[in-house]
């Protein structure tokens, strides 16, 4: 009787059956509809899905975004209020262990992510190898990567207690990985960590530490940085999370699956995209060539990075805070002379027909390369200051994949449509 309302019903109009397929949380099993079939030794029907735009892979308590809306929550807190009230540690913890620390646990994590900072000095000579004008991000993949081999422990991924020391140590090491990425690459010696400072003020006191004795942070920049780790920190099922996942699936362990993670990070229609944006911001280089340049897009021969967004069919939540940040760090900054480039395309876009049609609202990317940018951050650094935000998303989610019964190692089909069997030829006679 609840058929009507829980099913599916299916006709198979090659063979005329019909199949009742359950319907659980607005979605089939795709197993479901291999029983679908023309004959016995028929394989059965598949989901053909590229780029998964209509596939559910899991089912995830970490965030939920509702595209159209605008809402991103984590945990089921909304971002306006975590970016406004948390920190980058708290959301961290809050990602990985589901709840939001009491003053002890928070008090613990802290301090066990402030004395993880360090990386082995061997990690050093690894970064010297790297040619001078190497990415920062290519380095970051690869000494994330290369952190397993000091970790071999690391494998021990059904330990519960060894995945929590890991998942500290990704926390605490990747801005120290990245701060030295960007020491190499502009020839300055390493900054060391400083363990009195807070997260976000170590990672400034690596990046911009000379001779001084201290480094004293910025109170301002500091919290403007924790706040944008907090809006990087999560966004469900994206590539480089879907990357973490597939890779964990394995069970391999999660330094090589966070490598992974952030090689799929640094391409320019993900983490690359900040990136992307000032570069593009700087080749149209003054408000008055906006109009072209919009004009491009539309006519399909540019992409307005920044722009557009696979889940986001509304303002992305996350620019709006970072519109509001950017206020604060202009204070202390000075304005960057791109921001009103970048209104203005926001302006005319937003009251275009092509992107209103299309719901292109600004993307997260759209302000935050230009804060970056006036806090002293090369463009270089973007995806790499990406990374360091979205590594306890990751870390959540691989640990979640790894507790969860009905997930295995990932391993999709193919509708194969290539050459059917042929003999080989000899390379005289092609
Ligand atoms: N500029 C101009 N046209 C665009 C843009 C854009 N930025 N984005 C999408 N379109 C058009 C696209 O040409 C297509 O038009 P049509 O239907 O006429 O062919 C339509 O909008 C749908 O685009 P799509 O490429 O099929 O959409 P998608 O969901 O596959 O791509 C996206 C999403 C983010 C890759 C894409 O919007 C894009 O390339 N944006 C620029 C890069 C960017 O800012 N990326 C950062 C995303 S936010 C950070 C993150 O989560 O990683």
């Amino acid at each position: 009787m609840s058929a009507a309302t829980d099913s599916l019903t299916i006709t198979d109009n090659r063979t005329g059956e019909t199949y009742e397929i359950p319907v659980q949380d607005g979605a089939i099993q795709a197993m479901d509809l291999r029983q679908i079939k023309t004959s016995e030794d028929d394989f059965g029907l598949l989901a053909y899905d590229p780029a998964f735009k209509n596939t559910a892979n899991v089912r995830s308590e970490i965030t939920y975004i509702d595209g159209d809306k605008g809402i991103l929550r984590y945990r089921g807190y909304p971002i306006e209020q975590l970016a406004e009230k948390s920190t980058f540690l708290e959301v961290a913890y809050l990602l990985i262990h589901g709840e939001l620390p009491t003053q002890q646990q928070s008090d613990e994590w802290v301090h066990h992510i402030t004395h993880h900072t360090f990386v082995h000095e061997n990690i050093k000579t690894f970064i010297d190898g790297f040619h001078h004008d190497a990415h920062p991000m290519g380095m970051l993949v690869s000494t994330v990567g290369g952190l397993s081999t000091f970790y071999p422990e690391a494998k021990e991924i059904n330990d519960a207690a060894n995945r929590n020391i890991q998942n500290i140590r990704l926390i605490a090491k990747f801005p120290t990985l990245a701060a030295f990425a960007y020491r190499h690459s502009i020839g300055m010696r390493y900054a060391y960590p400083d363990n009195d400072l807070s997260f976000p003020g170590n990672f400034l006191s690596m990046m911009w530490k000379t001779t001084e004795l201290k480094y004293e942070p910025d109170p301002i920049l500091e919290k403007a940085l924790d706040t944008l780790l907090i809006l990087h920190a999560d966004h469900e099922q994206n590539c480089s999370t879907t990357t973490m996942r597939a890779i964990g699936s394995s069970d391999a362990d999660p330094y090589s699956a966070a490598a992974g993670a952030s090689a799929a990070l640094y391409g320019p229609k993900h983490g690359g995209a900040n990136e992307a944006v000032l570069r593009m911001l700087e080749e149209i280089g003054s408000v008055d060539q906006v109009p072209e340049y919009v004009k491009l897009a539309k006519e399909g021969n540019f992409r307005l990075m920044g722009f557009g967004h696979r889940v986001y069919k509304n303002y992305d939540p996350r620019a709006k805070v970072i519109q509001g940040l950017a206020h604060d760090v202009f204070e202390v900054t000075g304005k960057n002379p791109l921001l009103d480039i970048a209104v203005e395309l926001e302006k005319i876009a937003l009251d275009d027909d092509y992107f209103v049609e299309r719901k292109l609202y600004p993307n997260v990317d759209f302000y935050s390369g230009i804060i970056y940018q006036a806090m002293g951050f090369p463009t270089s650094m973007f995806p790499v200051l990406f990374a360091m935000g979205r590594i306890p998303g990751w870390l959540a989610h691989w640990q979640e994949n790894l507790l969860d019964d009905e997930q295995a190692i990932v391993r999709p089909r193919q509708l194969f449509v290539g050459h059917g069997a042929r003999d080989y030829v000899d390379v005289g006679s092609r």
